[in-house]
C-alpha cells in the first residue's frame, strides 16, 4: 500500500507511519487500503442503523435486542466509523460506561430506558449489583478501537480510551486465562456469541441429565418476534440459566467461576478474537510510544496462537476444534467457530491450505450457494433454521473475508463479498440467512449485518 501523506488528518504527526507500518505479515492492514483515507466524515448511516440508535449505543436490534451487548457494539463502531467517526468514538467509548472495577466488560449493559421490558434475564436476575450481566462476550474492542483511530485519527481519543481498552485485556489475561494453558476459557455459551452452537451440546447434555434436571426457565421473550423454530431450545436454556445461578450464588467472582463451572470451553471464534485484539492494541501502543505494552500485548498474542494450535487443531481432521476443559478432549463438531482463526493467523500456511481447501470450499461442509453456514451442512446436528446451527451470520462472512484476504485467498474473499452482500440486498438485513435458500431469519433490523456496505 502507497502511503499518501494527504490521508493523514490533522493531529497525527509522526507516529501515524509507525501505525501504517504494521503491516499484518501475511496480508494487509484491517481496515483496507482506503485507511486514513478520512479525518472526521459525516455519511448517513447505513440499513437499520438510525433507528436501532437509543442515543447511548446502538441496539442489535430495536425490537428484539433492545440493550447493549458488547460485540455487537465493537461491530457497530467498525461500521460507523466508515460513516460517522464521531458516532464510531461514542459507541466504543458506550461500551466502557459500565466497565467493572476488575476491568471486565459485560456481555450485556441494560438499556436504562428500557427497564421494563421483559427480556429475560433482566438486570435483577443477574444480581450484579450493577446495570449489567455478569459474564462477557467475544473480545472484538482491541481491533475495533484500531479501526476507530485509524479511521477518525483522533490521538486524544485513543489516549483516553487505550487504557480502559488494556484494563479489559489484563481482566481477560488474569481471570479468565485457563490454568496451565494460555487459552481463555469461556464459561456461559453465551460469552462464546453463538449461543445454541451444536459445540455446547454435549455438555448440555451432560448437564441437563443431572447438576441441571430440574432447572427452572422463566418465561421467554426471545419467542416473541421470531418463530420458534428458529430460536434456542428449552433444553439449551436450562443450562443458561443454571449456570447463571450458580454463578451468582459465587458473587460473580470470576476466578471461582472458571474454578467451578461445569462448563469451562476454550473456544476457537474467541481466542481468534483475543488474540488479534492483543495484537491490534500493541500496533496502537506503538503508536502511543509505549513499547512495554506493545511487547506484552504482542507475546500474549504469540502465547494464546501457540496453545490453540497446541490444543484445538486437530491434523487428522484438518479443523479446529473447541476444547472442553471439563472433559479434557478436543470437542469434535463442526462449526464457522473453528474457522475463524484464519481471521488471527492462527493457523500455519500449511493449516490454512487445509481449513480452506477441506472445508471452507469444500460444498459437502462450508461452501453454500449464499455463504459459509454456522454449522457445516454435513454435520448431523445441522438446522437451516435454527440460530447458530446453521443459519449464514454476516459478521462470521465479515471475519473470513479478512481472514482470507491475509492468507492471500482473495478469489474465496471476492466470492464470500458477492454472497453476503447479495444476502442483505435481498432480504434485507436480517439476523441471520437460510444457508440454502438466502431467506432472512431471526430478527429484522439487525444492526451488524450492515457489515456489508464495508465490505
Ligand atoms: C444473540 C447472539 C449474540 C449477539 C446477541 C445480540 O445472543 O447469539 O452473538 O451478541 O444476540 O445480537
Amino acid at each position: 500500500m502507497q502511503i499518501r501523506n494527504s490521508w493523514v488528518p490533522a493531529g497525527m504527526g509522526a507516529d501515524v507511519s509507525r501505525i501504517m507500518d504494521t503491516r499484518h505479515p501475511v496480508g494487509r492492514p484491517v481496515a483496507g487500503d482506503s485507511f486514513l483515507r478520512f479525518g472526521s466524515l459525516k455519511r448517513p448511516l447505513p440499513g437499520p442503523l438510525p433507528l436501532n440508535k437509543t442515543g447511548i449505543f446502538y441496539t442489535p436490534s430495536h425490537r428484539q435486542y433492545y440493550h447493549q451487548w458488547l460485540w455487537d457494539s465493537a461491530f457497530h463502531a467498525i461500521i460507523l466509523s466508515h460513516y460517522d467517526t464521531d458516532e464510531a468514538k461514542k459507541e466504543l467509548s458506550s461500551l466502557f460506561d459500565e466497565q467493572w472495577d476488575n476491568g471486565m466488560v459485560a456481555q450485556i449493559r441494560f438499556n436504562p430506558s428500557n427497564r421494563i421490558a421483559p427480556y429475560r434475564p433482566n438486570a435483577e436476575d443477574w444480581g450484579t449489583g450493577r446495570p449489567t450481566s455478569g459474564i462477557t462476550q467475544p473480545p472484538l474492542i482491541g481491533s475495533a478501537l484500531k479501526v476507530v483511530f485509524e479511521k477518525s485519527g483522533d490521538r486524544q481519543f485513543l489516549a483516553e480510551t487505550f487504557d480502559k481498552a488494556m484494563k479489559f485485556q489484563e481482566w481477560m489475561k488474569a481471570e479468565r486465562e485457563i490454568p496451565g494453558t494460555k487459552l481463555i476459557g469461556i464459561v456461559h455459551p453465551w460469552e462464546s456469541g453463538t449461543d445454541n452452537s451444536p459445540i455446547f451440546d454435549g455438555i448440555r447434555d451432560r448437564l441437563v441429565a443431572g447438576t441441571f434436571a430440574n432447572v427452572e426457565v422463566p418465561p421467554r421473550a426471545d419467542k416473541l418476534n421470531v418463530d420458534e423454530a428458529q430460536r434456542p431450545l428449552e433444553e439449551d436454556y436450562k443450562v443458561y440459566w443454571g449456570l447463571l445461578r450458580q454463578f451468582r450464588a459465587l458473587g460473580w467472582d470470576q476466578k471461582k467461576m472458571v474454578e467451578q463451572s461445569p462448563f469451562l470451553v476454550a473456544e476457537p471464534l474467541f481466542n481468534s478474537l483475543w488474540i488479534k485484539s492483543n495484537e491490534d492494541m500493541a500496533d496502537l501502543a506503538d503508536a502511543l510510544g509505549r513499547p512495554a505494552d506493545a511487547r506484552k500485548l504482542r507475546g500474549w498474542a504469540e502465547a494464546s496462537r501457540k496453545d490453540m494450535r497446541k490444543y484445538m487443531w486437530n491434523r487428522k481432521d484438518g479443523f479446529f476444534y473447541a476444547y472442553d476443559f471439563r472433559a479434557q478432549s478436543q470437542i469434535k463438531v463442526k462449526t464457522v467457530n473453528g474457522l475463524i482463526p484464519i481471521y488471527a493467523r492462527v493457523p500455519t500456511r500449511h493449516q490454512a491450505r487445509r481449513l480452506v481447501r477441506e472445508h471452507l470450499a469444500n460444498p459437502e461442509a462450508f461452501y453454500g450457494k449464499h455463504g459459509v453456514p454456522s454449522t457445516a451442512f454435513n454435520e448431523s446436528t445441522y438446522d437451516p433454521k435454527r440460530y447458530w446451527r446453521g443459519p449464514v451470520w454476516i459478521n462470521t462472512q465479515w471475519l473470513l473475508v479478512n481472514g482470507l484476504r491475509d492468507y492471500s485467498y482473495d478469489v474465496y474473499a471476492n466470492e464470500l463479498t458477492a454472497k453476503a452482500k447479495a444476502l442483505t440486498g435481498k432480504a434485507g438485513f436480517r439476523e441471520y440467512y437460510h444457508p440454502e435458500t438466502g431467506e432472512g431469519l431471526g430478527a429484522k433490523d439487525f444492526s451488524w449485518s450492515t457489515l456489508t456496505e464495508i465490505l
